[in-house]
């Protein structure tokens, strides 16, 4: 809870209006962890008119250091802590104060440990003010003292770093944070190291991608962590990590669409990153990027990797229209992106969404997301179960076992001719219903998918002719035959080709990436592996065709028929069960990957 809605709980008013009335009393342990005040507005971001200084810049355990706080102008109210300079944004306090004034000064127990913290006991103006921190028996290498300066009720700076004091023997960094008069709302920090995935599920939630990775160990991993903060349940602290050109985000939402969501980004602005939340109203770009409702900031760059933690609280002021509040259920969305001029590109994967709604102030859970939309992955499979088996296998039937099984016949028609028809029908269905499903998730034509759109148009244009051509095909014995023959075959070869190709394009889509080079070293494969079998029965045949002139069959010539007969018959029939075993086992690897999307 934040000082303003504190007092607010007492004027039960949406505002607090009498700035004196409201944190005069300088007892803020509310404000401990981002030390932020919530006057209602944002800190100032220029350069502060006060001064933290200390007599010392070493100490050994239990050492006295005096700190001095002093403006240029007077101020109304403060509040001081000494932080591990090496996490100064995870809020645990280091050592405890000693007052030298106690009438204008009180101690504050932040983090279960009294006197970790310095504030005012009246809205009297003061210009200078005076403490002395005690450093305790086990103290970090590195203690900052950090301070929050009211001027003047809606006149503040959050967090202005002070001096940085160093453990005796301790080397001291260039002191970067403590030079630089970075005083913003969200002061970004830097962060110690990549974030963990250890207590994911204990105290944390966290999405993670691919499932069960771990940032420390995996640069490629894509990490999202949502920790309610148990001492006030107020606030959430949220950890976004991963290897990102330009930005990092998520988003609540309240369906697996874009649009209407609430955006928490991070984004890379040359050597630093900035942290912003917005509102997406559609598909586009996120408007209005603000920092409000966002404190301890803290951010790192590393190995192509961005990183960023901030913590929200769980309800905004009314003033955030459109940002959501975190106890309740949520998809989550996860993405990252190129940026342009500080402006945020589309995102250059398809986000990952978790598959269920999560209450972000609900108990720690992992949390498993996919970046394939269900409608997407069904395509994918439909139309590789379509042209890498039932289409592949039908039209390898009629192209070499059309004199087969001569003397057996299938529903009163030829078995080749069964089994052709048959699976071409399959096929053509599953192509027919596989093409709407990418029109029912984008609501539109794939804009941004390259040729793979048009080639499936004429993927699917080509199998609907088929089926209207047979109908139509002059009977067996017409001089036409032969014209229907040649432009079944040169259609059915032309859409085979396409469909192969729209699968190689296809694999690289953003909505249904499967893992590269290894999805297309597989279809590699598969068409190796069916181009072999084509070849193999090629030759057969021409073989028995030589053989069938040399043996003077001049009947079985003219049709290009030899009839094969006992052991030849068996082998061609193990060898279409072969290829059927084959071109199912290359189908399964990519379904699997298309599952693991
Ligand atoms: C700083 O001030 C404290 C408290 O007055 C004192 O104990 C300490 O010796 C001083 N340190 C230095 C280096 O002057």
């Amino acid at each position: 809870m934040s000082w303003v809605s504190f007092c607010c709980l007492f004027s039960m008013s949406a505002w607090c209006w009498l700035p004196a009335g409201c944190y005069s009393n300088g007892k803020v342990t509310k404000a401990c962890g981002n030390m932020e005040p919530h006057h209602g507005g944002q800190g100032q971001s220029g350069p502060s008119p006060y001064r933290l200084t200390a007599n010392a810049s070493t100490f050994s355990p239990g050492d006295h250091i005096q700190v001095k706080l002093s403006g240029t102008t007077h101020f109304d109210g403060f509040l001081l802590q000494a932080r591990d300079a090496a996490s100064a944004n995870s809020g645990s306090t280091v050592g405890t104060f000693t007052l030298i004034d106690s009438v204008t000064t009180q101690l504050l127990t932040c983090n279960k440990q009294p006197g970790s913290a310095v504030s005012h006991t009246s809205d009297a103006q003061q210009t200078e003010v005076g403490v002395i921190w005690n450093a305790p028996e086990h103290p970090p290498d590195e203690v900052q003292f950090v301070v929050t300066v009211v001027s003047h009720y809606k006149v503040f700076w959050v967090k202005l770093p002070g001096p940085t004091v160093y453990k005796q023997g301790v080397t001291p960094h260039p002191p970067e944070s403590t030079t630089k008069p970075s005083v913003h709302t969200t002061t970004p920090a830097p962060l110690p190291g990549p974030f963990v995935s250890d207590g994911c599920g204990q105290s944390k939630s966290c999405l993670l991608d691919p499932p069960g990775c771990d940032p420390k160990e995996d640069g490629g991993c894509f990490f999202l962590s949502m920790t309610p903060l148990e001492t006030d349940k107020v606030s959430v602290i949220f950890e976004l990590s991963g290897p990102a050109e330009g930005y990092i985000a998520f988003a609540l939402s309240w369906d697996t669409w874009m649009g209407n969501d609430d955006v928490y980004m991070c984004i890379k602005d040359e050597d630093r990153v900035s942290v912003s939340a917005a509102v997406l109203s559609g598909r586009t770009h996120p408007d209005d990027q603000t920092q409000s409702g966002l404190s301890s900031v803290s951010w790192r760059l590393a190995d192509g990797v961005i990183q960023c933690r901030f913590s929200r609280a769980v309800r905004l002021s009314n003033q955030e229209p459109g940002r959501y509040d975190l106890d309740q259920e949520y998809f989550l969305f996860l993405a990252s992106g190129n940026v342009q001029f500080g402006k945020v590109w589309k995102h250059n994967r398809q986000p990952l969404i978790s598959t269920h709604r999560k209450l972000i102030t609900g108990r720690p859970d992992v949390l498993e997301g996919s970046r394939g939309p269900m409608l997407m992955k069904t395509h994918g499979a439909m139309m590789m179960l379509a042209w890498m088996l039932t289409g592949s296998v039908g039209t390898f039937v009629a192209s070499f076992y059309k004199p087969d099984w001569p003397n057996q016949s299938l529903l009163g028609q030829k078995v080749w001719f069964q089994v052709h028809r048959g699976l071409m029908m399959l096929t053509v269905m599953l192509t027919t219903v596989a093409f709407f499903l990418p029109f029912f998730y984008r609501k539109a034509w794939s804009k941004h998918a390259g040729v793979h759109p048009y080639l499936g148009c004429c993927v699917l244009a080509l199998s609907l002719t088929q089926p209207i051509m047979a109908v139509f095909r002059p009977p067996p014995d017409s001089h036409r035959r032969c014209i229907f023959n040649w432009a079944h075959w040169a259609v059915g070869s032309l859409t085979e080709l396409m469909a192969v190709a729209a699968m190689f394009v296809g694999m690289h889509q953003s909505s249904l990436l499967l893992p590269s080079p290894w999805a297309t070293h597989v279809l590699i494969g598969y068409v190796t592996w069916l181009a072999s079998f084509r070849l193999l029965l090629l030759a057969q045949k021409h073989l028995s065709i030589k053989r069938s002139l040399r043996s003077d069959e001049q009947q079985f010539i003219l049709s290009v028929q030899s009839e094969p007969s006992g052991w030849g018959s068996v082998i061609k029939s193990l060898i279409l069960a072969v290829l059927a075993l084959g071109n199912s086992a290359f189908l399964v690897a990519l379904l699997s990957s298309v599952v693991n999307v």
